[in-house]
């Protein structure tokens, strides 16, 4: 939720920002700006809309200038307008500032700013932080050794309720940056005689691979050859330089229409590298390095809590059901939004889980620390490596299904979802499950990105289909156990790129509501595995087809159906039922992706959404 980049070096800043935020647009899109210290000054273009609009503004102003700060957008206060595009100026033109977060005190902030006579072009709350800086800035100062500059970033980040990732520039203070974060992502990337600011790594790492991740309450100030990272409290900080491991290449589309289509087609690569190296040597379980949990540890573990948002969520469901089935321990699942303000019970011998693809998600964030503050272990599955969850964590196990730019997520889910069929495992092979059952079950997780691909095969089938239900707007998709879950998703996916209206629904609870809206303008995509309840899944559809509902099935090579009761099918594998959730993802990612195409949309960048959503 919104990206900033902030770059000092010897290059012009203009091209390598707006590059990065090209990069970085997946986390908001609504307008875009840069500002760039030039001649003792400091230029400012923004525009409403996307990067290339910006772009266009930004060659009017033939920018030179070899330091700058940069921002895409995702409106929280104020509309989407030029003036409330970032970044902001203070009213004396000395200070520019772009931030992502929230500055819940911004209103106290404003009216002390007005009676000082400071003055406000847009609805935001970080113009208020701007002028606050100036503000500070005019005041004498009080420490010693300090810049000034940093000085009056510090003094005004005293003040501020609520959550930043901010970089600043003063235009009496050229070739420096100062950037600080509470609670919104802020990263370092150390340069040969360039340093970049930037709330993602896939902005910086054409540039570097080597990054600090900034944590809460620490201020960097930065020139194109140095750095010093302080805490708020001044107290200085031994910075850490990790690598990324991953490279620019695959951050980059290739010869796919969009992210998201590459995305899907990465999904068996991405199941490999989330199993690579995490079975035991006899090949009945899995092991995972990271958890930092004995296995007495786990075997006095009797319910697990998981807590998420989004898709992650869908992901928390179907770990449930998995580890319920195969474990037989008790698990409760916990929109992440809702656990932080819920107080909920915990009792010494529950493991809190959240599961993350960012690992910046705020209320993700706030649930983990909650769950910590009140003395529990926390255990993160996520995909930002050095991301803040992953960091907060007392453990974890790594994704690593590579960066994900499309904003709904395709490959981090089903890696998310196979991570969970592996947790199950290690769990159950810690109580009930047999030596021969667990060895069943790895051959069958390791099998999975060959069924994955194998199921890719239906694209083209699945795109004609698409070609045909397009036009509707009203979809159901109806699952029942652990793909009830897959149901939701399948239904978020179609409405989040399509903007169809769609609901997921347990199959059977479908007769309490839901049937009134079957009509011939709405289908019906069923999930219909093979197993005990098909024939329930059957008359279910009987009851769809009865009114006339169109459906698309979802089914069992190998499972005959009545005929012509489902319109459309959609074969896939055979599978192990913990990896079903994983296989029968794949076709749903598929129609709702050529839906979307077919109706023109503009799918790695739905409207109103964002990939990150670091604001509550
Ligand atoms: C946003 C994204 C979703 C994602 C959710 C949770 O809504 O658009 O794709 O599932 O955030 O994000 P996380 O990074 O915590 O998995």
């Amino acid at each position: 939720m919104c990206g900033i980049v902030g770059y000092v070096g010897k290059h012009k800043a203009v091209s390598i920002l707006i590059e990065g935020l090209n990069r970085l647009e997946y986390r908001g899109y609504d307008s875009a700006g840069v500002a760039i210290q030039q001649n003792g000054r400091i230029e400012v273009a923004k525009k409403a809309g996307r990067v290339a609009n910006l772009a266009r503004e930004a060659a009017k102003h033939h920018f030179t200038g070899t330091a700058g700060i940069s921002h895409t957008r995702w409106a929280t206060h104020g509309g989407v307008t030029d003036a409330n595009a970032h970044p902001h100026l203070s009213s004396d033109d000395k200070i520019a500032l772009v931030h992502n977060g929230v500055v819940e005190n911004y209103d106290a902030i404003k009216r002390f700013l007005l009676a000082k006579g400071y003055t406000f072009k847009s609805e935001t709350d970080t113009e208020v932080l701007t002028n606050l800086v100036a503000y500070h800035y005019t005041k004498e100062t009080t420490v010693e050794g300090e810049s000034r500059f940093l000085e009056a970033v510090r003094k005004t980040l005293y003040h501020v309720e609520g959550t930043y990732g901010i970089a600043v520039l003063c235009s009496d203070f050229p070739g420096e940056i100062v950037a600080a974060r509470k609670g919104s992502p802020l990263i370092l990337g150390v340069g040969q005689d360039e340093n970049i600011i930037a709330s993602d790594v896939s902005a910086l790492v054409s540039r570097t691979q080597r990054v600090v991740y900034l944590k809460d309450g620490e201020i960097v100030h930065v020139t194109a050859r140095d750095f010093s990272i302080t805490t708020l409290d001044q107290a200085d900080v031994s910075p850490v330089i990790d690598k990324v491991t991953w490279s620019i290449e695959s951050a980059e589309m290739g010869a796919h229409a969009h992210f998201m289509e590459k995305e899907i087609f990465e999904q068996a690569t991405a199941l490999e590298n989330a199993m690579r190296g995490r079975f035991s040597e006899d090949g009945s379980t899995a092991n995972f390095g990271g958890l930092n949990l004995n296995a007495a540890d786990f075997r006095a573990i009797d319910r697990f809590v998981f807590c998420s948002c989004g898709s992650a969520w869908h992901a928390c469901l179907v770990a449930e059901h998995l580890i319920e089935r195969f474990a037989r321990v008790p698990v409760e699942v916990d929109y992440a939004s809702e656990f932080r303000y819920r107080n909920s019970p915990l009792d010494p011998h529950s493991l809190f889980f959240v599961i993350s693809q960012s690992g910046e998600t705020i209320d993700t964030l706030a649930a983990l620390r909650e769950a910590k503050r009140k003395g529990y272990k926390v255990m993160a599955i996520c995909n930002g490596v050095g991301s803040t969850i992953a960091r907060e964590a007392d453990g974890g196990i790594y994704q690593h299904a590579g960066p994900e730019i499309g904003v709904a997520s395709t490959k981090a889910f089903t890696s998310q979802l196979l991570i969970s069929a592996m947790f199950a495992l290690y769990v159950a092979r810690m109580r009930d499950m047999s030596f021969s059952d667990g060895v069943h079950y790895v051959n069958a997780l390791k099998a999975t990105p060959d069924l994955v691909r194998r199921t890719l095969e239906q694209a083209p089938r699945i795109r004609e289909i698409a070609k045909r239900y397009a036009k509707y707007n009203d979809f159901l998709f109806l699952g029942r156990l652990s793909l009830f879950p897959i149901a939701l998703e399948g239904a978020l996916k179609l409405k989040e790129i399509s903007y169809i209206h769609a609901e997921g629904y347990p199959a059977a609870e479908m007769k309490h509501g839901p049937i009134a809206l079957i009509s011939e303008e709405c289908p019906s995509v069923f999930f219909v595995p093979k197993g005990e309840i098909f024939n329930k899944l059957v008359s279910s559809m009987q009851e769809i087809k009865a009114r006339k509902g169109k459906i698309i099935a979802i089914v069992t090579e190998g499972c005959e159906l009545p005929p012509g009761l489902a319109d459309e099918i959609i074969p896939i594998p055979d599978c192990h039922e913990a990896t079903l959730p994983v296989i029968a993802t794949v076709p749903v990612q598929l129609l709702s992706y050529y839906i979307a195409v077919e109706r023109g949309c503009d799918v790695d960048k739905p409207r109103n959404l964002a990939k990150s959503v670091t604001v509550e």
